[in-house]
C-alpha cells in the first residue's frame, strides 16, 4: 500500500506564519505536524509516501528531504491549481498508479499511533473501494459530515450549515482508497467554498454502487489550521500515552 499526504494549501486561518512556511511547518511538540503524519503512516507499513506541495513547497522539501532520514521514501508531486483537496488527491494519480493508497491531510495531528493501521485493516477486511476516518467534533460545520449506519456510508456533505448537518460524525482528514477514487473526482464539480471536495468524490463513488465505509478513528485528532486547535494538538501531544 502506498501513501499520499495532501499539502498545498496555504493555511490563510494561519496567516502571518502561513505568509512565510506551509501550515504543515507549524510543530507539534518538537516536530512539523506533517512529520507526525509520515510517522502515522509507518505505524501501518507504509513507507513509498507521496506528498502534494504547492505554496512554500521548498519549505518542505528542505524539512523532509527525501525521507530517508525518516524510514521512508518520499516523492513529491506539485498541485499547480489549488482549487481543492480532490485536485491535490487527483495530482498524485500518476505516482500511486493502480495501487491502493492511503491518505493523511498534512495538518492533521493523531494522538493514537494506532489509527492509521486500524483504519487500514478495516478498508481491507471489508473490501471497501472508499474508508472514510470519522470523529466526533463539537461542532461539526466545519467538516465534511457523515451519513452513515453500521460502518457504511449512505451520504456525505462537506460543509453543512447548521441543522442541515446529516449527523455528529466527521470526516477526519484519514482515508483509505482503491484507485477508482480517481475516476470520481473527474466526475464532480466545485462543492463547497468553491472548490472541488473530496468529500464529494467520495459521494460520487457511493452514488456510483462502490462501497464507502466510514470507521471511527482510535484517539484524538486535531488539524492545525486556527491558532486554538494549533494549541489543543500541543496540549494532547504533551499528554500523550
Ligand atoms: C478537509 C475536508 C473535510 C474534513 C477536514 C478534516 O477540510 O474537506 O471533509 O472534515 O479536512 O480536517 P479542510 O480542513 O481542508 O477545510
Amino acid at each position: 500500500m502506498k501513501g499520499l499526504i495532501p499539502a498545498a494549501g496555504k493555511g490563510t486561518r494561519m496567516e502571518p506564519f502561513t505568509n512565510a512556511y506551509p501550515k504543515e511547518l507549524l510543530p507539534v511538540g518538537e516536530k512539523a505536524v506533517i512529520h507526525h503524519a509520515i510517522e502515522d503512516m509507518k505505524e501501518a507499513g507504509i513507507t513509498d509516501i507521496t506528498i502534494v506541495v504547492g505554496w512554500k513547497q521548498h519549505a518542505i522539501i528542505d524539512y523532509l528531504g527525501s525521507g530517508e532520514e525518516l524510514g521512508v521514501q518520499l516523492t513529491y508531486v506539485v498541485q499547480d491549481d489549488r482549487d481543492g483537496l480532490a485536485g491535490a488527491v487527483k495530482a498524485g494519480e500518476h505516482v500511486i498508479g493502480d495501487e491502493t493508497f492511503a491518505v493523511i491531510l498534512g495538518d492533521n495531528y493523531v494522538d493514537d499511533k494506532r489509527a492509521m493501521p486500524d483504519l487500514v485493516d478495516f478498508h481491507q477486511e471489508n473490501g471497501l473501494e472508499a474508508t472514510i476516518g470519522a470523529f466526533c467534533p463539537d461542532d461539526v460545520t466545519s467538516y465534511g459530515v457523515i451519513d452513515g449506519e453500521d460502518g457504511i456510508v449512505n451520504g456525505l456533505v462537506e460543509k453543512p450549515s447548521e441543522g442541515e448537518a446529516p449527523s455528529d460524525l466527521a470526516i477526519s482528514g484519514m482515508y483509505v482508497f482503491e484507485p477508482s477514487i480517481f475516476d470520481a473526482i473527474e466526475k464532480i464539480g466545485t462543492g463547497a467554498g468553491g472548490e472541488y471536495q473530496l468529500t464529494d468524490a467520495i459521494d460520487k463513488m457511493r452514488e456510483d454502487g462502490e462501497k464507502v465505509g466510514y470507521r471511527e478513528i482510535k484517539g484524538d485528532r486535531i488539524d492545525v489550521g486556527t491558532p486554538e486547535r494549533l494549541r489543543e494538538a500541543n496540549r494532547e501531544y504533551d499528554l500523550r500515552d
